[in-house]
């Protein structure tokens, strides 16, 4: 490998995401979010009415897209970053992430992000498929209810509304599409380390994952 990968999968709400930024930044990494890639081409799909079980058009939508991260996503030089982080766009994300061509061309985009002095990569199939070969494995999980408390108090300090029965019944039908889907399902790699984080502050899941890596990490959580 040309530079360190870790890997940071688990399921939606879990705060793979917080977690994985901190670490970057404390190791001075570069971060993948590889659900913003999936997320992109959902809201992409959805403003050229491409049809989200349509296979094929997804892929032709997929290399016409021009995606870049400086300074949050950005599709064909537009800023979208709101726009993605709806629990809607979540919903679009695990429904074009079903199809195999789809998941295949996202390989190639994944795989293009790791640069020296290394990537911290968070996703579903980061340790699975996308980077099988790093020792460095972790996999984060909590109990559905915790992350929909989680998301609803996300909502809150944002000033959005949300349900927290609804939350609750779109984590666990998202849980069930990504953990069932034929093509790189949502599990832990056999040699990942599984954290529960149902009880942990998001310092303590910093703190138990960093313990367990040989990098030297400086850690400021503001
Ligand atoms: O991590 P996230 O909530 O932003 O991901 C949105 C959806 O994208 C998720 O429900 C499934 C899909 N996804 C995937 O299939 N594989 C990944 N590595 C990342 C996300």
């Amino acid at each position: 490998m040309k530079a360190p990968v870790i890997t940071i999968d688990g399921p939606s709400g879990v705060g793979k995401g917080t977690i994985s930024q901190y670490l970057a930044d404390a190791l001075g990494w570069h971060y993948l979010d590889s659900g913003a890639l999936y997320r992109i081409l959902g809201y992409a799909a959805n403003r050229a009415k491409v049809d989200l079980e349509d296979a094929d058009a997804l892929t032709e939508l997929m290399d016409s897209l021009r995606i870049n991260f400086s300074g949050g996503a950005q599709l064909d030089g537009e800023s979208i970053d709101e726009n993605i982080r709806t629990e809607q766009a979540g919903e679009r994300a695990s429904r074009v992430a079903q199809h195999p061509p789809i998941r295949s061309a996202m390989l190639e985009l994944q795989r293009g992000f790791l640069k020296s002095p290394g990537l911290v990569a968070d996703g579903r199939d980061m340790g699975t498929t996308v980077f099988p070969q790093t020792p460095y494995k972790f996999y984060l999980t909590a109990t559905a209810e915790e992350r929909a408390k989680r998301r609803y108090k996300q909502l809150k300090e944002k000033g959005q509304s949300g349900n927290i029965g609804a939350l609750f019944r779109d984590i666990q039908q998202r849980d069930d599409r990504d953990m069932n889907r034929a093509d790189s399902p949502l599990r832990p790699a056999d040699d990942a380390s599984i954290i529960d984080t149902s009880s942990l502050s998001i310092s303590e899941v910093l703190e138990k994952v960093i313990e367990q890596l040989p990098f030297k990490a400086n850690v400021s959580l503001d």
